[in-house]
């Protein structure tokens, strides 16, 4: 059934690119100008590389990119160009490294390649990088070993600031799952890592000057300050910028376990599931000074210029019932708690002002009395964005770029920062959107299934931030995305083997084929929903390894079943290829739950999926039934089609968390045949 489903989809893939640059169709993020040449360039044994000068993070970025290129052709390359071979690379840098990555660096390239050779100019050792993952994109199986396809490019982000949270507070991410992320985010050309580094679960980083901090913070579970410096370092030699984020005065309980004092409330307090809200206190003299400390402390762990405060969702309940408090915000004339945020949050500028850092906050910091040098990241809705823009504040979008609401990547694709109100802003008010960052936070996520949740739907956001404001086409969106997810598998992510392993814990031994054709078709439900659906405490120390939490945010076989559905229909059910996939596909999900009840009633986990499995089968069964009227171009009977409707409804609700998401393609082919072959197609009248 897979050899079909793919043949079926490079059918279709080949359909939907045939207008693009042959180079065009692994690029991710697209390059701004790409121009096709004659030929290609052959790469075997004799592929040498040179450089001007000997900048470190060029030169380790060559030999990552040559390990690259050897894992994928089998080949192995002499690292430095020998006065006997000729040169297949040339690379001129025109400046040296910056020991601290700035934002607004200069990161364009030109990569020019021809059939004899190819040459890459950037004036930064940022811009060296990113054409290299661009060279390695476009590499591929040719007839006489790998070949790039003759092109030049020009290219440059469109926005300087594209960045990716990772939460390690509510579920701690050990620094090797972290550093194969930044390998990813380097090759899609990601530059700022926004490190959520603790929350009211858990406390991830040493600090020396208050050890409780992570002693009684944390579950043990945290970086040391070398391991932060050595991350620092791994991200700098990839163009990325690490971006701390000290959350405060809320999501911070963990701090208050050591530190009780810091706290609003009587204390003390733990790190449980289901401990009530907590928040710092604004109004003690100690808060500022032991903030100095810590920031102090902090600040010289991370040479980037920008510091985030966090600042979002203080409820502001232990303010509202600590007497002192209520005192001290009457004493200074303070309407609400937003005015006592705002005290806070200026106090704490100018700390960080003292530690010449600039500092950022989510868009509730949003407020006339901090100085414009203040970055506010949207994440509430677009219109803060524009909102900060007009006032004078730089700004970030998150907002639509949540990854752990498990939208598809074509709805993250969709969310442009200059859209809405920012549409109408002048070209000064415009400059001041720097970028944005999508969100990886961690309420449901593990080490296991982490690069799952960020990839290959990231992809679509960091094509957002880089390319031009006119890329915009879906299917080749995800006709690339797909070719970058596989090219991430072989750096070493595990988004898409992480289902076999979950799958595998789930089975136990035997065979786990009819538990995949189930898996492949489901995902997590949307948005908050499992959050807002629990009936007790969310306990972030469950293990996380139900299928809700191993299948995958964006179901390929369900989009290739639904790509493959409007082909068929638009041709008038006419297209015997794309009938055939459908067909086998459907005999497949019709026979599947005979074969997985067996599993499923022997599994403590996989007894949740008995009624999505039942529905599998009946979706199959249908979607045969009206393939079978579509065939013959006789309509089927109406009375048919409504009994189907009931049944339609009950597949497409959420069953222990999950969606089954082949339900609408399955409505259209019943719809459309009611038809009798005449009015098929989404797109006919
Ligand atoms: C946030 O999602 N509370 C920034």
């Amino acid at each position: 059934m897979r050899a079909l489903l793919v043949a079926g989809l490079v059918l279709v893939l080949a359909h939907s690119v045939c207008a693009q640059v042959e180079a065009q169709r692994t690029l991710m993020p697209m390059p701004a100008s790409v121009h096709a040449g004659n030929g290609e360039l052959v790469i075997d044994r004799n592929f040498r590389v040179s450089v001007n000068g000997n900048d470190p993070v060029v030169e380790r970025g060559i030999r990552r990119f040559l390990q690259q290129l050897s894992l994928e052709t089998g080949m192995m390359f002499a690292e430095k160009s020998g006065a006997s071979t000729p040169v297949t690379l040339q690379i001129q840098c025109d400046h040296g490294s910056e020991k601290i990555q700035k934002l607004g660096d200069d990161e364009s390239y030109v990569l020019g390649v021809t059939s004899t050779a190819a040459k890459l100019t950037a004036p930064t050792p940022l811009g060296v990088l990113h054409g290299l993952e661009t060279m390695l994109q476009m590499a591929r199986v040719g007839t006489k070993g790998f070949a790039i396809p003759a092109v030049t490019i020009q290219d440059q982000p469109r926005f300087a600031w594209r960045g990716l949270l990772i939460d390690v507070g509510r579920h701690f991410i050990p620094l090797e799952v972290l550093k194969r992320n930044l390998d990813a985010m380097a090759a899609a050309k990601m530059n700022v890592l926004h490190w959520h580094l603790y929350d009211n679960e858990g406390f991830r980083i040493e600090s020396k000057r208050f050890p409780k901090l992570q002693a009684e913070g944390s579950d043990g579970q945290y970086y040391t300050q070398q391991e932060i410096r050595d991350f620092v370092e791994f991200a700098h030699d990839r163009g990325i910028r690490i971006v701390p984020e000290f959350e405060m005065p809320g999501h911070s309980r963990s701090m208050f376990v050591g530190y009780p004092e810091l706290g609003s409330g009587p204390g003390p307090y733990q790190v449980t599931p289901g401990a009530p809200d907590a928040a710092i206190d604004p109004t003690r003299d100690e808060t500022y000074k032991f903030l100095d400390k810590f920031l102090d402390e902090m600040t010289k762990l991370f040479p980037d210029e920008y510091v985030h405060i966090g600042g979002d969702e203080v409820n502001g309940h232990e303010w509202d019932t600590n007497p002192k408090i209520q005192a001290f915000m009457h004493a200074h004339g303070m309407k609400n708690n937003q005015d006592l945020q705002a005290y806070f949050n200026q106090k704490v500028q100018t700390i960080l002002s003292k530690h010449h850092k600039i500092m950022i906050g989510w868009d509730e910091v949003l407020h006339p009395d901090l100085p414009k040098t203040v970055v506010v990241q949207s994440w509430r809705g677009q219109d803060s964005l524009a909102t900060a823009a007009q006032q004078g504040y730089r700004g970030l979008l998150s907002f639509g770029y949540y990854l752990d609401l498990m939208w598809p990547a074509s709805r993250h694709y969709a969310v442009e920062p200059m859209s809405g109100r920012a549409a109408l802003l002048s070209a000064e008010e415009k400059s001041r959107i720097l970028g944005g960052e999508s969100c990886m936070w961690s309420e449901w996520i593990t080490p296991e299934n982490i690069d799952s949740r960020i990839w290959p739907r990231n992809a679509a956001v960091a094509e957002r931030l880089w390319s031009p404001a006119e890329v915009q086409d879906t299917n080749s969106m995800y006709a690339r995305m797909d070719a970058f997810s596989w090219r991430l598998q072989w750096l070493g992510m595990k988004h898409r083997s992480a289902l076999e392993s979950g799958l595998s814990r789930m089975a136990g031994a035997g065979d786990m084929e009819a538990l995949r054709n189930l898996a492949e078709v489901i995902e997590p439900v949307k948005d908050y929903e499992r959050m807002d659906k629990l009936k007790g405490v969310w306990d972030f120390r469950a293990p996380l390894v139900r299928m809700a939490d191993v299948v995958r945010p964006e179901s390929e076989q369900a989009r290739r079943f639904h790509d493959a559905v409007e082909t068929y229909l638009k041709s008038g059910a006419k297209d015997r290829v794309a009938e055939n996939q459908i067909r086998t596909t459907l005999v497949t999900w019709r026979d599947n739950d005979a074969k997985l009840r067996p599993q499923l009633d022997h599994s403590f986990l996989l007894q949740e999926l008995g009624p999505l499995s039942a529905d599998l089968s009946m979706l199959g069964s249908s979607g045969l039934f009206a393939l079978d009227y579509l065939e013959r171009f006789a309509p089927s009977p109406a009375l048919w089609r409504t009994q189907q409707s009931p049944m339609l409804d009950s597949a497409a609700t959420a069953k222990a968390d999950l969606l089954l998401m082949v339900v609408g393609p399955i409505r259209q082919l019943i719809d459309a045949s009611g038809g009798g072959g005449k009015t098929m197609g989404t797109t006919q009248p």
